[in-house]
């Protein structure tokens, strides 16, 4: 059975397939109103959501699918002490499909080595969103018409924020993609993702100036300052309003760039901008309802397939990161592969 944890679960020919299946359910929802009759989908958020969990429950809805769910943490045994394998394991009994949200990185992973049916990663902790992931590629394909030769600009909380980890890890694997990283100097990317970048080859360059960055980007991607990762409220205080992208600041960038934004927006994109035809921000999100039709249909139709969990070796003690789900789940394996956590990715 296949599930969906890290974004490179996924082919690049694979994300390809899926947006040509969610172009096809736009042009014909008719052919697809009756597909996943008889089937379930339970949402599992463990932390707070609008976009990712409404749109995974109307994408099985609109598939002829019913939806059953726990909308956060406080109305589930989560609250009792239940761990978060063992709840994967039971709802796997009720459902046919799972799609989870949790505060703690590698979450998602952990439930899926105990679950019977597909897990999908709807975000762990600061670690990655591959279904946000899924919904940027798509909108940048509708929006540039391409997901190669681009300059990518990510700004905001590149530390945190999860959708920009799943999205380096996406278009690193298009030829000619140039990413350009904007954020205070305590938000810059974790070292596994620049890592990463490296390793590969991928051209890769910090700034914390997005006015002197504008000019050279084909997408740019705001992201929020994510108050809740934060250990000190007056470290988030005073980053919190690090950039805000205004119509002044827009008339730098070029006139095909497109401006894209996983939302929810606080500050750091000024609504004055929405009326800009470059903002893209409220197409991508309804387009995130199409992948993510198209991803539960590949899910549901490959229970056969061989698993795809990452493999590891027997690591020596317990992640060093405070945020990994391994500090947490006491009975987890506790394994590495290439110097990393495969639960966070932490660099052990
Ligand atoms: C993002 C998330 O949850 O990581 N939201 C979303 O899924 N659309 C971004 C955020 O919360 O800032």
């Amino acid at each position: 059975m296949r599930h969906l944890i890290d974004i490179t679960d996924l082919s690049v020919e694979e994300i390809e397939g899926l947006m040509d299946t969610a172009a096809d359910i736009v042009a014909h929802p008719e052919n697809y109103r009756d597909r996943c009759r008889y089937k379930k989908l339970a949402t599992l958020f463990f932390e707070p959501s609008t976009r990712t969990r409404l749109s995974f429950e109307a994408a099985m809805m609109e598939l002829g699918g019913q939806v059953l769910g726990i909308p956060e943490a406080s109305s589930s045994s989560a609250a009792k002490g239940e761990s978060m394998a063992d709840t994967a394991k039971i709802v796997s009994g009720y459902a046919d499909i799972i799609a989870m949200r949790h505060p703690l990185e590698g979450a998602a992973l952990a439930a899926a080595g105990k679950a019977d049916v597909p897990v999908i990663n709807a975000g762990d902790g600061g670690h990655c969103h591959p279904t946000q992931t899924l919904t940027d590629l798509f909108a940048i394909r509708r929006e540039l018409g391409r997901l190669t030769h681009l300059t990518v600009g990510l700004c905001g909380d590149l530390k945190y924020g999860r959708t920009v980890h799943s999205l380096i890890a996406a278009m690193s694997r298009y030829p000619g993609v140039t990413f350009v990283s904007v954020s205070p100097e305590e938000l810059r990317l974790p070292d596994y993702v620049t890592a990463a970048m490296e390793k590969a080859g991928i051209p890769h360059r910090e700034t914390a100036d997005l006015e002197g960055a504008l000019p050279e980007l084909d997408v740019l991607y705001m992201t929020r300052i994510q108050r809740e990762r934060f250990a000190d409220p007056a470290v988030y205080e005073r980053l919190k309003d690090s950039y805000v992208l205004d119509t002044d600041k827009m008339k730098k960038a070029k006139e095909t760039m497109c401006v894209l934004h996983p939302l929810p927006r606080v500050n750091e994109i000024h609504p004055a901008v929405d009326a800009d035809p470059r903002a893209a921000y409220f197409r991508q999100a309804v387009g995130g309802k199409y992948m993510r039709m198209a991803l539960i249909l590949k899910l549901l139709a490959e229970r056969e397939a061989p698993a795809s969990l990452p493999q590891g070796e027997p690591a020596p003690h317990r992640c060093r990161n405070p945020r990994c789900i391994t500090r947490v789940e006491q009975a987890l394996p506790l394994l590495q592969k290439d110097g990393r956590c495969i639960y966070c990715e932490t660099i052990i």
